[in-house]
C-alpha cells in the first residue's frame, strides 16, 4: 500500500478549519446521514460531524487518512451510542471484507480523494448486495461560464482547501461505477454557485 494511500501528513491548522467551515452543512447532513441503517462505513469522516447525526444503526466503521481529521472523530466518537471503529487509511484500499456493510456515506469526500474511481470500486466491492451508497457531494458545473471559472481556480482552491476538487465531476463518476440504481437531486440552484451540490442514493 503506498503512502498516499494510508494517510496523509494532514495538518491540525486544517483539521480546524474543516471542523468550523464545514459546520453550516448540518441540514444537507441529517438529509444524507439519517437514511443511513445496518452496518454502515463512511468514507472520509473527517473531524467526525456526522456522527452524532445518525439514528438506529448497529456499528458505524470509518475511514480517514488524515491524523488530525481523525484525532477529532476520535472524539465526537466518544459521545455516541453505537460501536464505531475509526480506520487511518484511504478510501482507495480498505481493510474490510466483501459485501460487509449495509451502507455506505460520503458526504463531500470524493472530490479529495486522489484516486476517487478506485475509491468507488472498494465502495461496491464492500457494499452487500442491495446496499445503498448514501452521498452528498459538490461538483462540476453544467453552466459553462461557472465551469470556466471552476477549471480556472481548481489549481489555487486544491492547495487552499486541503485536495478538495472544485471541477471534479463526482456525480457522473457515481453513475458510472456499476451501481444498478443511482438516484440523484441537486440541493440548491445550481446557476448560481462555483459548488453546485447534489445528493443521492447508488444501490448495488
Ligand atoms: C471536505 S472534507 C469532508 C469531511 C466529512 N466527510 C464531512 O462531511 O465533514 C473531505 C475529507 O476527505 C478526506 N480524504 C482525503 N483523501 C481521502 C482518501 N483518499 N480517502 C478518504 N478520505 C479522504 C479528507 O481528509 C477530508 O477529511
Amino acid at each position: 500500500m503506498t503512502d498516499k494511500l494510508q494517510g496523509t501528513k494532514g495538518h491540525p491548522f486544517l483539521a480546524m478549519l474543516m471542523d468550523y467551515v464545514m459546520r453550516p452543512m448540518e441540514r444537507l447532513r441529517k438529509k444524507v446521514v439519517l437514511q443511513a441503517s445496518g452496518v454502515v462505513l463512511e468514507v472520509g469522516v473527517g473531524t467526525g460531524l456526522n456522527l452524532p447525526e445518525y439514528k438506529d444503526i448497529e456499528a458505524l466503521y470509518g475511514v480517514e487518512p488524515d491524523p488530525y481529521m481523525l484525532r477529532r472523530a476520535q472524539k465526537r466518537a466518544e459521545g455516541v451510542s453505537f460501536p464505531v471503529e475509526l480506520h487511518k487509511t484511504g478510501g482507495e484500499m480498505m481493510p474490510f471484507e466483501d459485501e460487509f456493510f449495509d451502507t455506505v456515506v460520503v458526504t463531500w469526500v470524493l472530490c479529495s480523494i486522489p484516486e476517487p474511481q478506485q475509491a468507488l470500486a472498494e465502495i461496491y466491492r464492500v457494499l452487500r448486495p442491495g446496499g445503498r451508497l448514501l452521498y452528498v457531494e459538490h461538483t462540476h458545473s453544467h453552466f459553462p461560464f461557472a465551469s470556466r471559472i471552476q477549471n480556472l481556480f481548481n489549481p489555487v482552491w486544491r492547495r487552499m482547501a486541503g485536495g478538495c476538487n472544485i471541477n471534479r465531476d463526482s456525480v457522473s463518476m457515481i453513475q458510472e461505477a456499476g451501481f444498478s440504481d443511482v438516484q440523484t437531486q441537486p440541493s440548491g440552484r445550481e446557476s448560481w454557485t462555483l459548488f453546485p451540490m447534489y445528493r443521492g442514493m447508488a444501490i448495488k
